[in-house]
């Protein structure tokens, strides 16, 4: 690792506390980092990794009103959920903590009021949307509207989730309220900016001090600048957050994106003091390496605006690394809360007990490092069944059997016979310790992952090559240094795959019945002493069939059902709105809507939609044509009153002449129904 480091502080995104977590997250943010993490605890180095709920901004008090509680009763439901889910899969913060709590508050208050009194703020007061029936101003997800990048009909005011770009609720086309629907007006209201334009030279020449950042995360920085940055508040007119620590200013609360990321700094002093350590060298040591985590939605947030606002306060490391992921996609579709288009990580361990180092592993082979990537059920199979359990697990329970069969359980003496046999695998270990090091330390955990499993597929190799089961009655030394080899491979494996499948690792360690080894322990052919004991063999991992992924197959089409009836709906309610333009009332007066009760009824014959219905109008009798024949039997509706457009040019339908329409509601599964007074009223009545 890079010696001018002493301490490194990892942080990982601070999810909101509105929903619970699914296996885009993990991949995206919280599994690569815990390896790094879990690298760096075995390397021995000075490390913390602290991360947390993002409990305050309109994500929250949105989930609030749709869940009909209050925001805290959310936060507080989510923040327990979360920390579980991260805990059952081994995420190994040594610091879970919350954005709501009164240290948090406080922290940013202190940071707030530092850059105020420094002036580093810009008080502007100017006009902002405002939904006139809900009495509020719209910040953020309030507002919705067409992407001016994408087109998408419903981006948000902060952001637009289809193409990614970042908004101001000023950027929408056709701004609605999500409170009422209504289009919003605009009220002057008085904000605090963080004057990212004139602090553009800073922060240019910082992010042009880190050419080795990711290509993914630099072209975002590059973007951004090459738009010129723009002022941005960092202050909302929101009752939910964190309030301002200046005078008169009730109803307005800090920027979520403010003080979400002084979260991280509340977090390690939280951290600190719990074990009785200073927290400032992680913060403010030029020694340390900060290193944010994070999903490629937060790039610009932790790339631009926190390093901004680290640059204002001054005393403060800026981020040194950001080693943001694409997204993961889940059977070729973007994860999606909303259409429950998830694999939630509470649910898959309802039905994978005890296979969170399965997951673990396949989403690490397929962690979006550089582009987006897909997870699919086919794929989970397949990885288990051939990786883990083929290569890894096969040659870990061959060694182990074998060893039990010829060396009672112990670790044999190595006399090197047949050398030529070993040389291979000595030199491989060898190799990977150093190349398994650099992947993680350059944040390539994919490659990481292939190195590990190499060495598992050497192992396989080298039994296969040597066959030691065949020299026992002939060879007992050539058996002995194959096994002292083969049970030296496991507990490297074991070493190395920790940071990848803590519980698998775990589950080796006993087997091997090995004390806890550093990473520097491991890459050679030493780790246990002739004559060491281990334990019997237990399978590491268990083969999966197809019944094991129907069931999540299945899951998942029926939100797939869902969604295209709701896209249906949706895309019928579109196509109504735009089709008819605004008339004017003369137009509409123009039309002749009357009741009229039908008298008779009858099949058109060879048709299966029209009925012939003679109606009375209260003015004459007349014959219309309707199609309604799939929805009504014609004896049925004989006497039912309805109205009638009765000025409609006639027509001549199947040699019939229609004089009219009769009018029809039609509901959202495509059912037709009559239109009708709500008492019975003279035929002939107008509608207007
Ligand atoms: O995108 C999100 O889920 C944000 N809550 C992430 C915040 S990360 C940090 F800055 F706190
Ligand atoms: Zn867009």
């Amino acid at each position: 690792m890079d010696k001018k480091f002493t301490r490194t502080t990892v942080t990982a995104a601070l999810i909101y506390a509105n929903g619970p977590v699914h296996i885009g997250h993990l991949a995206g943010c919280y599994l690569p980092a815990d390896i790094y993490v879990r690298y760096l605890r075995a390397k021995g180095e000075d490390v913390i990794f602290v991360s947390g709920t993002d409990e305050h901004g309109v994500p929250i008090t949105i989930k609030a009103k749709n869940e009909g509680i209050t925001p805290q009763q959310v936060v507080d439901k989510y923040y327990t959920q979360i920390k579980k889910s991260f805990e059952e899969f081994g995420i190994s913060f040594d610091i879970y903590s919350r954005t709501s709590s009164a240290e948090h508050h406080a922290m940013s208050q202190d940071f707030f009021l530092h850059l105020y009194n420094n002036k580093n703020f810009v008080e502007k007061t100017d006009e902002q949307y405002y939904d006139q029936e809900a009495n509020r101003f719209l910040a953020d997800r309030y507002i919705t509207g067409t992407c001016p990048v994408c087109a998408n009909p419903h981006a948000y005011g902060d952001q637009c989730e289809k193409c990614g770009s970042t908004l101001s609720p000023q950027d929408l086309i056709n701004p609605r309220s999500t409170l009422s629907g209504k289009s919003p007006v605009k009220k002057p209201t008085t904000n605090w900016y963080l004057p990212l334009d004139t602090l553009q030279p800073h922060i240019q020449k910082y992010i042009s001090a880190h050419p080795e950042w990711k290509t993914n995360v630099l072209g975002q920085c590059k973007s951004w600048l090459s738009q010129g940055l723009q002022p941005r508040a960092m202050t909302r007119d929101l009752e939910w957050g964190v309030s301002l620590p200046i005078a008169n200013t009730a109803g307005k609360v800090m920027y979520v994106w403010f003080d979400a990321p002084i979260g991280y700094i509340t977090f390690t002093k939280q951290l600190c003091q719990q074990n009785a350590k200073n927290w400032e060298p992680y913060w403010k040591s030029e020694d340390t390496r900060l290193v944010h985590f994070i999903g490629k939605d937060n790039i610009v947030f932790h790339c631009i605006i926190f390093p901004a606002m680290l640059m204002q306060h001054g005393g403060y490391i800026l981020p040194h690394q950001v080693p943001a992921c694409e997204f993961l996609n889940l059977e070729g579709d973007k994860i999606s809360t909303s259409r429950n288009w998830a694999i939630w990580l509470h649910e898959y361990l309802q039905d994978f007990k005890d296979k969170q180092d399965v997951l673990r592993y396949v989403l690490a082979a397929n962690i979006p490092e550089t582009k987006d990537s897909d997870f699919t059920w086919a794929d989970f199979m397949t990885r288990n069944n051939s990786e883990l359990v083929g290569i890894l697990g096969n040659f870990v329970n061959r060694t182990l059997v074998l060893l039990h069969k010829y060396c009672e359980g112990k670790v044999p003496q190595y006399t090197g016979t047949h050398q030529a046999a070993h040389q291979d695998v000595i030199a491989k270990i060898q190799s990977v310790k150093a190349e398994l090091s650099s992947a993680i330390e350059a944040y390539r955990f994919r490659e990481g992952l292939n190195i590990l499993m190499d060495l598992a597929r050497a192992g396989n190799k080298y039994m296969a090559d040597t066959e030691p089961w065949k020299m026992a009655a002939h060879d007992m030394d050539a058996v002995n240094s194959i096994l002292y080899n083969s049970v030296q491979l496991c507990a490297n494996l074991c070493i190395f795959m920790e940071p990848y499948m803590p519980f698998t690792a775990a589950k080796l360690q006993k087997m091997l019945n090995l004390d806890k080894k550093m990473w520097d322990e491991a890459g050679n052919m030493q780790i246990l002493p002739t004559g060491h004991m281990v334990n019997e063999p237990q399978l590491l991992f268990a083969k999966l069939d197809e019944s094991d992924i129907k069931p999540q197959i299945e899951k998942l089409n029926i939100s797939r059902q869902a969604q295209i009836k709701k896209d249906d709906m949706e895309t019928k309610t579109v196509e109504k709105t735009i089709e008819k333009t605004a008339i004017s009332y003369d137009d509409f007066v123009k039309m002749d809507i009357r009741t009229a009760t039908i008298l008779a009824a009858e099949r058109v014959p060879k048709t299966d939609k029209l009925l012939k219905i003679t109606l009375d109008t209260g003015i004459d009798t007349r014959t219309v044509v309707s199609g309604i024949a799939m929805h009504y039997d014609p004896e049925h509706i004989i006497g039912k009153q309805v109205t009638l457009l009765a000025n409609l040019e006639p027509r001549n339908i199947k040699g019939i002449e229609s004089k009219g329409m009769i009018l029809m509601a039609e509901d959202t599964d495509g059912k037709l129904h009559f239109v009708q007074p709500d008492a019975i009223i003279n035929n002939g009545a107008e509608v207007r």
